[in-house]
């Protein structure tokens, strides 16, 4: 899977050690509309919190396998793990037992590559892995970044999280190092997103700004961009997940349900065009640099004096 050329499956970690910044909402809906494309997708829960399950209404019955069991166990099939939760979208689900993964690994030389054996031991691997990850650079984040090709970065477009971006994005390559020297951030999603303001604007303007200048470095997100659309702020998509349900089950036509479909069917004509591009090491989505953005202003870190929201 990590061998020369495309790799077989589009392996995407959603990450930010900062809580509440929309991962899972991401990682689950973007799962489902990946899905209804018609394309098979893994999403594995790699949260403590469950929140991923429970909003997709799966409840483990103590009885069969979870995330917990696979790392736990070498030899585990990853198939013993896997809910299929709606058509084309499989789910390996979290329990809260998960939370003691990090002590019980911890005497264990290949702890932080558990995932990533489990999902090359697929026999009939996703076209898509999506990964939710916690909100923690812990054990858990690190065999999600040590089987992914990619991480998304959701994040709110505030000048707080603007400042810390590059930050966090060093925090990304330094972590993803020691376990994966292929890992790339390759996108980075804007939630809960008021296209409205003035500041939401300049913000999105600087973080474009910012990875325009990253293009010709040797940095670990060279290649990133921001998403298009953003994901609006709406209520459905805080109130779904309640409800065991998608946001294309709850509320399809809200404007969460809209921002989801169009990014869902960016990232999956995304990988059509690689594929069609066929293997080589500029078809890989980790190193090929999105179109170029319009202007070049200055880095996050540079401006020092936040603009007023409108
Ligand atoms: N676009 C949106 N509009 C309104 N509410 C949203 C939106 N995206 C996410 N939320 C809500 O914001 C809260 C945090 O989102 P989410 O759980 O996806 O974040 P997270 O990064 O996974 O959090 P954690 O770090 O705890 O895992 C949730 O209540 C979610 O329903
Ligand atoms: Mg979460």
């Amino acid at each position: 899977m990590h061998g020369g050329g495309l790799p077989a499956s589009r392996i995407i970690a959603l990450m930010n050690q900062k809580g509440g910044v929309g991962k899972t909402t991401t990682a689950v809906n973007l799962a489902a509309g990946i899905a209804l494309q018609g394309r098979r997708c893994l999403l594995i829960d790699l949260d403590p919190q469950a929140h991923a399950t429970l909003h997709l209404g799966v409840q483990p019955d103590g009885e069969r396998p979870t995330i917990y069991d696979l790392l736990l166990e070498p030899r585990l099939p990853i198939e013993e793990t896997v809910v299929a939760a709606r058509p084309n979208l499989d789910l390996i689900p979290a329990e809260t037992n998960l939370a003691g993964v990090e002590t019980e690994l911890a005497g264990a030389p290949d702890r932080l590559t558990r995932l990533r054996s489990a999902v090359e031991r697929a026999a009939d691997p996703w076209e898509f892995i999506l990964i939710d990850c916690p909100p923690s650079l812990g054990l858990l984040t690190l065999n999600g970044l040590a089987v992914a090709r990619e991480v998304f970065i959701p994040m709110q477009a505030q000048f707080l999280a603007l400042h810390g971006v590059g930050k966090l994005m060093e925090t990304v390559a330094m972590v993803g190092r020691q376990v994966n020297p292929r890992l790339a951030v390759t996108g980075v999603v804007l939630c809960v997103h008021d296209s409205t303001t003035t500041h939401a604007r300049e913000v999105v303007d600087d973080l474009d700004a910012f990875f325009e200048q990253s293009r010709q470095s040797e940095v670990a997100w060279r290649s990133a961009r921001v998403y298009r659309p953003a994901i609006r702020r709406n209520i459905k998509l805080a109130e779904c997940p309640s409800f065991g349900k998608t946001i294309f089950e709850y509320a399809p036509w809200c404007p969460g349900g809209i921002d989801y479909r169009k990014l869902s069917e960016v990232i999956v004509s995304e990988w059509d065009t690689l594929r069609a591009r066929r293997a080589g090491p500029e078809s890989d989505p980790a190193a090929t640099p999105p179109p170029p953005t319009p202007k070049v202003v200055t880095t996050p870190a540079a401006r020092t004096n936040p603009a007023p929201s409108a």
